[in-house]
C-alpha cells in the first residue's frame, strides 16, 4: 500500500494540503463576463478555505479579472485564512472560449500587475506562464517574469501545458516550482511530464482533473464510490492524489455543494486494487 501524502512542500516555508480549488467555473459562460450570481461566487471561495483548502490556482484571463475580483473578495472576508494563490499571465480573451497567448514580455509584466490589483496582494505567491508563446523568445518571457521575482512580486515562477524539454529550456532561465498541465483519470498523455516533475520536486497541478465534468457521471466509477459514500469525482480526484505525491488537483465547480464534495476526496485511500482497475480506464 503506497501511503498518501496530505500535503506538498514548495518550500521550507510554504507547505499546502494537496487538494486546492481552481476558480474557472466561476465568471460567465465560456469563462467571459461576470458570474450570474456573483455572491455564490465568492460564497463558494470562502467555503473550501473554510474546509481547510489553502491552495487556489486562478488566471487575470479567467473572465478576464472576474475570478480574480471574487477571489479577492473572499480573501477579504477571511482575512486571518493562510492561503497560496497561484495564478497566470499569457493569455488574451477576444470573447467567450475565445484564447490567443500572448508572451511579449511588457504584456506579462501588465499582466502580473493586473493580478496584484485584482487579488489585492502585494506579491504572487506562484506565477505560472499560462501558455508559452512560440512567437516570442522564451528567455524574453521568463526574463520578465525573473525580474519581477527579484522585485519581490512574485515568489515562485511556473509553467503550463508544456512538454518536458520546454521545462528543461525554463529551468536554465529561472527556477521553475510547478507544472499545470491537462491531465486525469481518463486522459494521461502528458504521463512522462508528470513523472519528470515527479522526479524534481515540481509540483504537477492537473487541469481539467474531472474531465470537465465527464467523470462526476462517469458510472465506471459507481462501483467504488459506492463502497466509500461518494460520487464518482471524488474517486476520480482520489486516483490523482495516489497517483503521484506531487500531483496537487484544482477540481473547479461553481457550486458550493459540488465544492463541499469534492473535498471528501481527501478522506479516500484507495487500495492499491482499487488504484489498478481505476488505472485501466480509457476515454469513452
Ligand atoms: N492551465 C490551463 O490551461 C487550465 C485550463 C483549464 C483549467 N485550468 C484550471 O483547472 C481548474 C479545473 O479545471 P475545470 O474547472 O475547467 O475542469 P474540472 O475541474 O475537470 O471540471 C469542472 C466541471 O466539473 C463539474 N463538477 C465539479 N465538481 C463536481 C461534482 N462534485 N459533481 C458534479 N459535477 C462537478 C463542474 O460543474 P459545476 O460548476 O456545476 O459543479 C464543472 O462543469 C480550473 O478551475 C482552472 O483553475 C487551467
Amino acid at each position: 500500500m503506497r501511503f498518501l501524502e496530505k500535503t506538498f512542500s514548495f518550500d521550507d516555508g510554504v507547505t499546502v494540503n494537496r487538494l486546492g480549488y481552481g476558480t474557472m467555473q466561476l465568471p460567465g459562460k465560456g469563462v467571459w463576463g461576470p458570474s450570474l450570481e456573483p455572491q455564490n461566487a465568492v460564497k463558494v471561495i470562502t467555503t473550501v478555505l473554510d474546509h481547510g483548502v489553502d491552495f487556489i490556482d486562478t488566471a487575470d484571463a479567467y473572465g478576464p479579472l472576474f475570478a480574480n475580483l471574487y477571489l479577492k473578495k473572499a480573501l477579504q472576508q477571511r482575512p486571518d485564512t493562510k492561503v497560496m494563490i497561484a495564478t497566470k499571465v499569457g493569455f488574451t480573451r477576444q470573447g467567450p472560449n475565445k484564447w490567443i497567448p500572448n508572451g511579449r514580455p511588457e504584456y506579462l509584466r501588465q499582466q502580473v500587475e493586473l493580478n496584484l490589483f485584482s487579488l489585492g496582494l502585494d506579491h504572487i505567491d506562484l506565477l505560472q506562464l499560462h501558455r508559452i508563446d512560440p512567437t516570442v523568445p522564451l528567455e524574453e518571457q521568463l526574463g520578465v517574469l525573473r525580474d519581477m521575482q527579484k522585485e519581490g512580486k512574485i515568489k515562485h515562477i511556473g509553467l503550463s501545458q508544456v512538454k518536458v524539454e520546454q521545462i528543461k529550456e525554463a529551468q536554465k532561465i529561472v527556477p521553475i516550482v510547478s507544472v499545470q498541465n491537462r491531465y486525469n483519470l481518463i486522459d494521461r498523455t502528458d504521463e512522462d511530464v508528470l513523472n519528470y516533475a515527479e522526479q524534481n520536486h515540481l509540483a504537477f497541478i492537473p487541469w481539467f482533473p474531472l474531465a470537465t465534468g465527464k467523470l462526476a457521471n462517469d458510472k465506471r466509477l459507481q462501483q467504488i464510490a459506492a463502497k466509500y459514500k461518494v460520487g464518482p469525482a471524488q474517486i476520480a480526484l482520489a486516483w490523482l492524489l495516489k497517483r503521484s505525491k506531487v500531483i496537487l488537483p484544482i477540481p473547479g465547480t461553481k457550486s458550493v455543494a459540488h465544492a463541499l464534495e469534492n473535498l471528501k476526496a481527501r478522506d479516500i485511500e484507495l487500495s492499491d486494487q482499487e488504484f489498478d482497475d481505476l488505472s485501466e480506464l480509457k476515454a469513452e
